[in-house]
């Protein structure tokens, strides 16, 4: 009998499937940059159902890829091309099974979809901070796997901020319980968090407990136009400290990278009459609804937050135009420009997509330098740096010229190699928030010093010594 045939005899039918139709959305990525294939692919509903398949795996050394909502950019969820591998996928479990109002946490299974558990929190009134634009399909496992950032880390962190608690299963189906509403344990060694950003390659995360916050009752969002990146970080320091530091959003969009989004949009507004060198999207919240209405003069407190802001980056002369959003209506199509951005990427030839960090006060230096680099090399390149700069973490992404870019198949990999060459000078991260998976994992070997690496081949070791759980993501020996 085959493991198949095992886990067919041991799971509703429901569970198993073969088929290439059923299959065909799971082996592809978003970007359509990573294809793979399996000979099953397994959607449980428990714990218990994804303790049994890797109880069955183990025995039968059989390869088994995780995959929640299949959102991740770096290639982590997609099976190999043997054919040979189970795609786990965590679809089914996806109950928000408990909000706890007093403890302001929630229990969910990990393949919940972040929007969903964003709508359940704001029915009981609380805040689950975590924003992506990926949110309407990704899940909080995959969110968890990857350590996911998104829009609003500048003021709730990232998603290992977020989590009090998991359940975990490992290879052999052994469940970890390490689910707990507590948010202080100092009893020894923090295996919750070694889980958290390990791309699957150590356990199958199955549950967690989140952490709530109060629900933003009103909001301030406004997009400024300033002429260079070095004029960002002063305004930013200002809007944290106007705010008492309020601010959940402060996004970098370069012109041609808005330019490209209009295009490509044609129904999104633009947000400003002249598109300048650089736009920032800022957004401040706050839980206390008086904020967001109208005072006995006529005044919208958080609305006067930002617009005495504005006013301050007016007369210093580093914001040149802006537009506050007077509506919801207004503020999503502000939003708009920014979570569409990702989009750009898949319309090019050849792009070259990055997510890097460095120190938030040397992104103006990264930008400059990065800049001259690729210019000297390739000047046709369009350099859309986007993305969480409050984080210093940009989306520091490469296209070829307008039009029809010869010379550009012939200086691409010169043209990042000069990037990364910059990133190294300045210390910074080859992965801010999208992880490793496949696409960076030989690139990891050549910038993490080998002491920490080996490290993290023994850390597999003792979760995964066959090597069966999500192999060739991370460390790819
Ligand atoms: P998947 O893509 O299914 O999987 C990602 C990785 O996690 C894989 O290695 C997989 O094996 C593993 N995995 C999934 N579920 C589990 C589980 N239950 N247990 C163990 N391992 C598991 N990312 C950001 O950080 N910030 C952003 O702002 C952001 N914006 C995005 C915008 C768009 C339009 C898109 C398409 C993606 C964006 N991403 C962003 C990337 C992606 O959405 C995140 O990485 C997200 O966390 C992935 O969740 P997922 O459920 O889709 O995971
Ligand atoms: C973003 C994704 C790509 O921030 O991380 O747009
Ligand atoms: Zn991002």
């Amino acid at each position: 009998m085959t493991a198949l045939d095992i886990v067919k005899q041991n799971l509703p039918a429901d569970r198993i499937s073969c088929d290439a139709g059923d299959m065909a959305s799971h082996l592809v990525d978003w970007r359509r940059a990573y294809r793979g294939k399996a000979s099953a692919l397994l959607q449980p509903r428990t714990t218990a159902e994804v303790a049994k398949i890797l109880e069955i795996a183990k025995d039968h050394h059989q390869v088994v890829v995780p995959q929640g909502g299949n959102t991740g950019l770096v290639g982590g969820g997609i099976p190999s091309q043997s054919g040979s591998d189970w795609l786990l996928s965590l679809s089914k479990m996806n109950k928000i099974e408990e909000v706890n109002i007093q403890n302001r946490s929630m229990t969910v299974q990990a393949g919940a979809i972040l929007q969903d558990i964003h709508t359940k929190s704001a029915m009981d009134g609380l805040y689950f901070p975590l924003n992506l634009a990926a949110k309407g399909s990704c899940s909080i496992g995959g969110n968890m796997a990857t350590n996911a950032g998104g829009v609003n880390v500048l003021r709730y962190g990232t998603t290992r901020d977020l989590i009090l608690g998991l359940e975990v299963v490992l290879m052999g189906g052994e469940v970890m319980d390490m689910l707990t509403p507590l948010r202080k344990d100092n009893t020894g060694y923090d295996l919750k968090n070694l889980f958290i950003g390990s791309e699957g390659t150590l356990g199958i995360i199955t549950r967690a407990n989140l952490k709530l916050f109060a629900l933003p009752k009103a909001r301030a969002t406004a997009i400024a136009a300033i002429s260079d990146v070095s004029d960002a970080l002063p305004l930013l320091s200002q809007l944290q400290q106007m705010s008492g530091e309020e601010v959940e959003a402060f996004e970098l969009m370069p012109k041609v990278l808005v330019e490209a989004v209009l295009g490509h949009f044609p129904t999104i507004t633009p947000p400003l009459s002249e598109i300048p060198p650089y736009i920032l999207l800022m957004e401040i919240a706050s839980s206390d609804a008086a904020d967001g209405e109208a005072n006995a003069q006529g005044e919208i407190p958080l609305q006067n937050v930002m617009m005495r802001f504005l006013e301050q980056g007016f007369e210093k002369n580093l914001i040149k135009d802006a537009t506050l959003a007077q509506n919801e209506a207004q503020r999503q199509a502000l939003w708009d420009i920014r979570e569409n951005a990702p989009e750009i990427a898949n319309t090019v030839e050849g792009p070259i997509n990055t997510d890097i960090a460095v120190a938030r006060a040397d992104v103006p230096d990264f930008y400059k330098q990065a800049s001259a680099a690729i210019h000297a090399i390739h000047p046709a390149t369009r350099i859309c740096g986007y993305g969480h700069l409050g984080d210093g973490n940009l989306h520091f992404n490469l296209y070829p010229g307008a039009g029809k870019d010869e010379g550009w198949q012939q200086n691409r990999d010169a043209v990042k190699e000069a990037v990364y060459q910059v990133l190294a000078d300045f210390n910074g991260s080859i992965s801010a928030e999208h992880g490793i998976g496949q696409m960076k994992a030989e690139q990891l070997k050549s910038v993490k010093a080998p002491a920490l690496l080996n490290k993290m081949r023994a850390i597999k070791q003792v979760f995964d010594p066959e090597n069966l759980l999500n192999p060739g993501k991370i460390l790819q020996d």
